[in-house]
């Protein structure tokens, strides 16, 4: 009989991709994934360490399986990504039920694991070349990874000192494993990496859009994330002329004060910022932008936050990730003077999402009456008779089901724009 692995993910699309490796790894040797943990003979936890709260839901999780080792007496416990990676050993003082601690540069070696306890962190200089076998939840789109780790040491975020410095992956082994995919049936793929602007291997960003834009079968090309400041005007140029990049950038703004961006290390301003903007929707009118804000960063007092209010309102982003700061062990943000108090940075943070839903709805009703082209990506959550796909710009478009399935493309008229979704009537 097939042993059972559990996974559980936390955290960014990097983790989930990882996650799909280890499970590609562990279908090599004989592993089949199960949605029980209590029925796992290997649990996996892919952890996130991005922000305090991430953290605190995993280490709440990894308590909670702790009484499944008395009735399950093989059952094996692994720690994987970047709490893995920022923790090693001392994960196992806080939780000697865990048997294996394995960082994000170190997916490969879970082929090594034996039976005693492992802790595999050490930096790993080859991962862009390591190619690792893949085991896909999705059948129409997919993920895969451009880029390794970041450089760019934004004072408020772990990244770099988790996953290490940027490496990019050959070109030729991206456009094999998109020329496989694509001989699967998968139509939309999305590159990853921390920072995708600043791949270089034997060719740029841009050039390796216009090399993957060539294959055949796939039918739209995503990217995330991108830095404001290596967007290039090079880079807008693509995505205006090549007709499967899709027309949606995620460009994480952070903050719309100056004062507070350089404090972050984000090495650009408002201004800059919006030059970028403008030229995105100048060159490409109907581009969806999204962004990640940070709320009560070290520092912001009250006329930083009604900047970033003002950019908001002026920017009109389609849709925004926000958070509160959240001080990370070995940054520099987490040892700045003027900390915010929590319940200053909870106002904040209302302030942003409510504005920021306005502004989403708004964008969304203008686009009642207009015809989209949307992926089906399959049911609805909330509803089974209806199917639910995205548009070029990204946006969640739900329809009724009538003969459609997974995977097909057909045009929309949009009837209804709600904060969070759209409905549409195919046309037929
Ligand atoms: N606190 C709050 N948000 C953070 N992010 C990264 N680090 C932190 C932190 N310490 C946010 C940034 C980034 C997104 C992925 O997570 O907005 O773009
Ligand atoms: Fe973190 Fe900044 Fe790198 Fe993004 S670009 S991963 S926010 S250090």
């Amino acid at each position: 009989m097939k042993k059972l692995v559990y996974i559980h993910t936390f955290g960014c699309q990097m983790n989930v991709h990882d996650s799909e490796k280890m499970l590609g790894i562990l279908e090599g040797k004989g592993y089949q994934e199960t949605d029980q943990p209590s029925k796992a003979d290997l649990i996996i936890f892919n952890t996130c360490s991005i922000r305090q709260k991430a953290e605190q839901k995993f280490y709440s999780e990894l308590g909670r399986i702790k009484s499944y080792k008395k009735r399950h007496k093989n059952l094996k416990i692994i720690v994987a990504g970047c709490i893995a990676q920022q923790e090693g050993k001392n994960i196992f003082k806080k939780a000697p039920h865990v048997d294996f601690i394995i960082g994000p540069q170190n997916i490969h070696n879970l082929e090594k694991i034996q039976d005693e306890k492992q802790v595999l962190i050490e930096e790993n200089a080859d991962i862009a070349i390591n190619d690792l076998p893949v085991k896909r939840n999705n059948n129409v789109s997919a993920w895969v990874t451009i880029m390794y780790g970041c450089n760019n040491y934004c004072s408020y975020c772990v990244v770099p000192y988790t996953r290490g410095r940027e490496r990019s992956r050959p070109s030729e082994n991206i456009y094999k494993e998109i020329t496989e995919l694509a001989a699967k049936g998968y139509k939309e793929i999305t590159l990853l990496g921390q920072n995708v602007n600043s791949y270089y291997s034997d060719i740029n960003f841009t050039q390796l859009l216009r090399k993957i834009n060539k294959i055949e079968g796939i039918v739209r090309i995503r990217f995330v994330t991108s830095h404001p400041k290596d967007l290039s005007e090079d880079l807008i140029y693509a995505i205006q002329e090549l007709d499967k990049v899709c027309e949606h950038i995620h460009l994480p703004l952070q903050s719309g004060s100056d004062e507070i961006l350089v404090r972050m290390n984000r090495r650009y301003s408002l201004k800059d910022y919006m030059k970028r903007v403008n030229m995105l929707r100048k060159k490409i009118p109907d581009i969806s932008i999204t962004s990640d804000i940070i709320a009560g960063f070290p520092g912001e007092n009250e006329s930083d936050h009604r900047a970033t209010l003002k950019a908001l309102k002026e920017i009109e982003f389609d849709g925004i990730f926000a958070f509160k700061f959240s001080p990370r062990p070995g940054t520099k943000a987490e040892k700045m003077d003027n900390q915010i108090d929590e319940n200053i940075k909870s106002e904040r943070l209302s302030e942003i999402l409510s504005l920021q839903d306005k502004i989403t709805e708004k964008k969304n009703k203008s686009l009642e009456g207009t015809i989209q082209e949307i992926l089906i990506e399959g049911y609805d959550e909330l509803n089974v008779n209806r199917l639910s796909g995205r548009t070029r710009t990204n946006k969640i478009v739900t329809i009724d089901a009538y003969n459609f399935k997974q995977g097909d493309i057909i045009n929309v008229f949009i009837s209804k724009g709600r904060k969070h979704s759209l409905e549409g009537n195919p046309l037929i």
